[in-house]
């Protein structure tokens, strides 16, 4: 298993394993590494992954220097949104997580990191997204999930293949709110999407977020519709 590194935004690096036996062309698990003052690593993959994403991570910088949400790095400290501390972290963490609010800005010397609150977008009651805002970077996280094992960065369309995604895996629990949560993120007008399963985007992002928050408006209202007879 091989990880790769590639450089999205400056000092932002995407760290990709590509799993040929996962889905119907392959997956890849991206894991983003933001070089700051305080480095931050946006998620860690799952367990059997972290060999080949720390081997990874070093060779862009000394792992101890690590600080934020690698939780192998001695120094780093696990951070989520205050729900997800509540209901499950603060009891399966070895060490004590940083619980943050709502549009609270961890700042990393050198980049800051917003956490933005995104219940149920793309899973679960205590979701959420980071925003890196000197770069312009949206870490959605599996909004955009694409298979396959793509260029690291596009400026072309990803929505084709994340709709496709969408269509055949159904991974998102649509609800009434979910346009809406999406098209709050296209306010931010990115300029990078940091995509946790396929390429990462580079470009002006709001009218892609604001694609995404249709398709699911369409899903929604296709779900909701009478059977007909
Ligand atoms: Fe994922």
């Amino acid at each position: 298993m091989e990880t790769r590194v590639d450089e999205i935004a400056e000092r932002i690096y995407r760290l990709s394993t590509f799993l040929p036996a996962v889905g119907p062309k392959g997956f890849t698990f991206n894991q983003f590494l933001v070089d700051a003052d305080e480095p931050l690593l946006f998620h860690c993959g799952q367990r059997a992954l972290y060999p080949a994403v720390s081997t990874a991570a070093a060779r862009v910088m000394d792992l101890r220097r690590l600080r934020w949400i690698l939780d192998a790095a001695p120094s780093a400290t696990v951070a989520h949104g205050a729900i997800g501390c509540a209901i499950w972290l603060n009891d399966q963490s070895p060490r004590p997580p940083r619980a943050l609010a709502n549009d609270e800005v961890l700042d990393l010397g050198g980049r800051r990191g917003r956490r933005l609150d995104t219940p149920h977008v793309p899973h679960c009651w205590d979701a959420g997204l980071l925003y890196e805002e000197t770069t312009g970077t949206l870490f959605t996280s599996d909004l955009f999930t694409h298979v396959g094992d793509p260029a690291a960065v596009t400026g072309g369309d990803i929505m084709g293949p994340a709709t496709a995604a969408e269509k055949h895996f159904g991974f998102t629990g649509v609800t009434p709110a979910t346009g809406a949560t999406i098209r709050r993120l296209a306010g931010l007008a990115p300029r990078t999407l940091a995509v946790m399963h396929g390429s990462s985007f580079s470009g002006a992002a709001a009218p892609v977020l604001e694609s995404l928050a249709g398709f699911y408006d369409d899903l929604l209202q296709k779900g909701a519709a009478p059977a007909r007879g």
